[in-house]
């Protein structure tokens, strides 16, 4: 990273980074509200509710990392909503249980995952130390921000968590009304603002031949590769060798593949070999990108490429034709070409 970007350019990366996140969870939380009626604590609750039955309002609270009167007030909006109801126990009148009726369970059986469910199955998936390195960024990112000491439940919305869908959405026509514009951090921002309605690619990290998420594997993706490489394919066999050296290469372990997946297919993905060199020849050469062609132009190259940088030790070496129009993405993301490929075939 050091060596690729002059030192703005790595504190602009992190504010975009931010925003992005800032984005995601703002954009995540509005369109619960507009779909379903409801916020991401309330789906929260009722999950958690119907996962574990009848429970206590104590409990549902321990459970929930949340404070006993955020979950009160909580439950009274789903109750008035016909979601949950309250029960006494028979026992000690003083307990109160709370447990899913119909209409609140049919609700969640709809409802798709939340983003920071999809958010932790991914960061459960990753090695020990990736962990402890996000968690330590973030903390330290935190405390830069003066965000260290603030209280915090783990739940990623971007309203305070007792917050009505009549709150948020009171919020959200206001800001219209004042016709107030926040300056955006890079250009993918507008893009991702009109696809509000595009479902959320998910970004898979694949680090071994048997580490392919379900239903993929070395030949789904050179299948996927030679088809989307196109006009600029390699041919299978060479793709496949490629793919399978970047994860297998004994001495120049630490190449990997990314892939983006959107409803079970594949609609980008990115190879990374090791090179075994360093200095004047880089310590990676990213292989080959490609995103399927129905999907481009929405920045999923773009964030192949940028978490790709995020992940690598060293430099990043690449190969493109003049005429391919991808050299304007690798130019804008800060790749420079400072010398001319030449082979001499054999
Ligand atoms: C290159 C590629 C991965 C970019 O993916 P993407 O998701 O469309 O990229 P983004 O949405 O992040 O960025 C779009 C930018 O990519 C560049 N681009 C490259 N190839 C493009 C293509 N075929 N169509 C549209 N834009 C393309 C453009 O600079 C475009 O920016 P612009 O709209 O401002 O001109 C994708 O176009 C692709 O798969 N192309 C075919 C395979 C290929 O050439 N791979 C690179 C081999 S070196």
């Amino acid at each position: 990273m050091n060596t690729l970007f002059p030192k703005q350019e790595i504190l602009d990366h992190v504010l975009v980074a931010l925003r992005r996140i800032v984005r995601s969870i703002d954009m995540h939380s509005k369109k619960l509200v507009q779909t379903h009626r409801l916020t991401i604590p309330q789906v929260v609750l009722l999950r958690e509710i119907q996962r574990r039955g009848r429970l206590s309002l104590s409990e549902l609270a321990k459970h929930t990392s949340l404070s006993n009167a955020t979950v009160t007030g909580i439950i009274d909006r789903l109750e008035a909503r016909n979601f949950v109801r309250r029960i006494r126990s028979e026992t000690d009148r003083r307990q109160v249980f709370v447990e899913i009726v119909a209409d609140g369970a049919k609700l969640m059986t709809a409802m798709p995952p939340l983003l920071q469910e999809n958010f932790i199955q991914q960061l459960q998936d990753l090695e020990k130390w990736e962990q402890a390195q996000i968690l330590s960024s973030l903390e330290r990112v935190a405390c830069l921000m003066n965000a260290g000491e603030i209280e915090a439940s783990p739940i990623l919305a971007h309203h305070v968590l007792t917050a009505s869908e009549e709150d948020i959405n009171r919020d959200k026509n206001a800001s219209k009304v004042s016709g107030k514009s926040v300056p955006e951090a890079s250009s993918l921002r507008d893009r991702n603002d009109s696809e509000k309605n595009v479902p959320d690619v998910c970004l898979r990290v694949v680090r071994s031949l048997d580490g392919f998420p379900g239903g993929f594997d070395i030949k789904t993706l050179t299948g996927f590769l030679h088809e989307s490489l196109k006009p600029y394919e390699d041919t299978p066999e060479d793709i496949e060798r490629g793919i399978r050296d970047a994860l297998t290469a004994v001495g120049r372990e630490g190449g990997f593949v990314l892939i983006s997946e959107l409803q079970g297919r594949i609609v980008g993905s990115l190879v990374m070999q090791k090179t075994g060199m360093k200095g004047y020849v880089p310590e990676n050469i990213l292989l080959f990108i490609a995103v399927s062609p129905d999907q481009r132009g929405r920045g999923l190259g773009r964030c192949l490429v940028e978490n790709a940088i995020q992940m690598v030790d060293g430099s990043i070496k690449l190969h493109v034709e003049y005429d391919n129009p991808a050299r304007r993405l690798y130019e804008r993301i800060g790749f420079t070409s400072k010398y001319a490929e030449m082979r001499y075939v054999k």
